[in-house]
């Protein structure tokens, strides 16, 4: 099973993505599920959070039911199944698109802070159903260093002691070593890559081990 995180970033090209891993997990007798990023679904409550409008358990719940929308904006008119529990999840074929709001509620165990979004998220459901990897799809060939070049590995350890995060969420590293994790980011612009992510073969991409 793989777990892959469609971000918020790729949403133009979202439901292309979609319909393109559809296929591929379909051809290729692989299981995919989605985690929906938040994206312009969330923009709007991080505004009134950082306002202080809305609390942090507001805005946690707010911002899960944004990734939620993503979800069914991912899924619509696709074909693609939709999941929502721990049992429809494990039971996906080839692929599905997880609405995160009914499972993160029946284990609240992550953080109401917005260091913890759609990309620790990810790695939690994948925690859950057991794989000790996710895939992240974003707008953007991995993570940067300072002088703008692509980092090809780095071990969470080392993010959290540069307190650099960059692309990802400011607690994924923790939670990936906590857990004893890793994460590949990859440019979701290119299928190819997201192929040799997938397949395990070598590409353009951000591990963090
Ligand atoms: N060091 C860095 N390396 C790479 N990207 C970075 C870095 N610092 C900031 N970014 C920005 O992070 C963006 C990707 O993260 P962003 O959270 O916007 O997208 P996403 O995670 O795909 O979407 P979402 O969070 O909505 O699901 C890039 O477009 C880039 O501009
Ligand atoms: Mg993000």
């Amino acid at each position: 099973m793989k777990i892959v995180k469609l971000g918020g970033s790729l949403q133009e090209k979202g439901r292309e993505l979609i319909r393109f891993l559809s296929d591929y997990a379909e051809t290729k007798n692989h299981t995919v599920i989605i985690i929906p990023g938040g994206g312009h679904f969330v923009k709007r409550i991080k505004e009134l959070s950082e306002q202080e409008v809305i609390s942090d358990d507001a805005a946690h719940w707010m911002a899960v039911l944004g990734m939620h929308q993503y979800g069914f904006y991912l899924a619509d008119g696709s074909g693609t199944e939709i999941v929502e529990s721990m049992e429809e999840l494990r039971n996906v074929v080839h692929i599905g698109v997880l609405l995160p709001y009914t499972l993160l509620k029946a284990d609240d165990s992550l953080p109401h802070t917005w260091n913890v979004t759609s990309d620790t998220i990810a790695a939690f459901v994948a925690n859950k159903v057991g794989e000790k990897s996710f895939i992240k799809l974003t707008d953007v060939d991995g993570l940067m260093d300072d002088k703008g070049l692509l980092v090809r590995q780095i071990h969470a350890k080392a993010m959290i002691k540069n307190v650099r995060t960059g692309c990802v969420d400011a607690e994924l590293p923790l939670f990936l070593m906590q857990n004893e994790m890793s994460c590949v980011i990859v440019n979701g612009n290119f299928t190819e890559r997201i192929i040799a992510v997938i397949s395990g073969k070598e590409t353009d991409c951000t591990k963090i081990l």
